[in-house]
């Protein structure tokens, strides 16, 4: 049985179809159910799929041992003292993900207004990276650079009469990811949104024979709501004056981060991320188009915490509603996701297979 249109179907009615779909235009011979009607067929046209090599799992750390402090915003995700930072990325290594990301809690004794603690060759970040890599060395490790986890301010650069200084920030920047790559990481990931620290960072790598340590960065990263509860997780929420959007990119904007992401990869960086992940999809989509670069989506603290936070309350399925938003990513052209739902994600998916 035919369904009738109130009117024939036309070209115009479906520009991307060369051919018209039946004899008579009037009958609706495409029937898109039919490739639905059960899982095998579904299966079968399935055009994206999520598996354990696309993802990135962010993890926490903070003095002390054998600490698993849970992060109250984020239900399930904990700050872990370096010994149990070793034994979750001995988790994502059973279960196959690439990679993780530290980040660190800095005790408030620790942290200036230089964010000096991130050139301490044995801070958290430093310690950790060690210790993971001496169990674990096939697992990627990345570390951010950003000075926001150890300024007093907050952060991610230098601040002088309330203005952040970029080319001094830089600098700093710089030494900051010398101190990581001397540590042992594999990947440097650039978060603080100043202008040419990707170049700035590459040369100063290759100058000192890190010419294999990879640059992960966050060309288009928005100045976000999203991100509170990770300021939660690192202790900057209460500190953090004002807010970061002087450097980080104003949401209604679309141009600038093909033109940020542009100069990124001049710059040399070998891979790029957008940042956060759901709000920002059509930046996921319009950047893996432009640029064909090996492309990243943050799904950041915020995003984690709606979704885990629904999901505790009953509201949402939680696993589905995981999955969904992580196959979202792929679906935009994402090529890996930092996400703290990794390890629950990659469990998913072997269960699966
Ligand atoms: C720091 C940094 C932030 C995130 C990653 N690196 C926070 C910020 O810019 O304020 C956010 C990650 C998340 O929300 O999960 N430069």
């Amino acid at each position: 049985m035919a369904i009738k249109f109130g009117r024939p179907i036309e070209m115009r009615d479906m520009p991307w179809r060369q051919t018209a779909v039946s004899a008579n235009p009037l009958d609706l011979t495409m029937r898109p159910r039919r490739n639905r009607k059960s899982e095998w067929a579904r299966r079968l046209v399935r055009e994206n799929v999520l598996t354990t090599d696309d993802l990135i799992w962010p993890l926490f750390v903070v003095a002390g041992h054998n600490v698993r402090d849970g992060v109250a915003s984020m239900p399930g995700v904990n700050r872990l003292s370096v010994d149990q930072a070793v034994r979750d990325a001995e988790r994502a290594a059973k279960l196959n993900i690439p990679c993780i990301a530290l980040f660190p809690y800095t005790d408030p004794s620790l942290r200036d207004e230089e964010g000096s603690e991130a050139l301490n060759a044995d801070n958290l970040v430093c310690q950790s990276v060690r210790a993971i890599k001496k169990e674990f060395p096939d697992i990627g490790v990345l570390c951010d650079v950003a000075l926001d986890p150890y300024t007093s301010h907050g952060h991610d650069g230098l601040l002088a009469d309330g203005k952040i200084l970029n080319d001094e920030t830089v600098a700093v920047l710089v030494r900051q990811a010398l101190v990581q790559a001397e540590a042992g990481c594999d990947v440097i990931a650039p978060s603080d949104m100043m202008d040419g620290r990707v170049g700035a960072i590459r040369e100063a790598l290759d100058d000192a024979g890190f010419g294999d340590v990879q640059i992960m960065s966050y060309a288009a990263k928005y100045a976000s709501a999203f991100y509170g509860p990770f300021r939660d997780a690192i202790g900057s929420a209460k500190t953090l004056t004002g807010d970061k959007r002087t450097y980080q990119m104003d949401s209604a904007n679309s141009d600038e981060a093909l033109r940020e992401v542009e100069l990124d990869i001049a710059e040399g960086a070998d891979m790029v991320m957008i940042k956060p992940g759901m709000p920002y999809l059509d930046i996921v989509r319009r950047v893996k188009d432009t640029f064909a670069m090996p492309t990243f989506v943050y799904q950041v603290s915020g995003e984690y915490a709606m979704i885990a936070a629904a999901a505790g309350n009953g509201w949402i399925d939680g696993d589905r509603a995981m999955m969904e938003s992580l196959l979202a990513f792929k679906r935009a052209g994402a090529d890996g996701i930092l996400t703290y739902f990794a390890p629950q994600a990659a469990e998913k998916i072997k269960a699966q297979s």
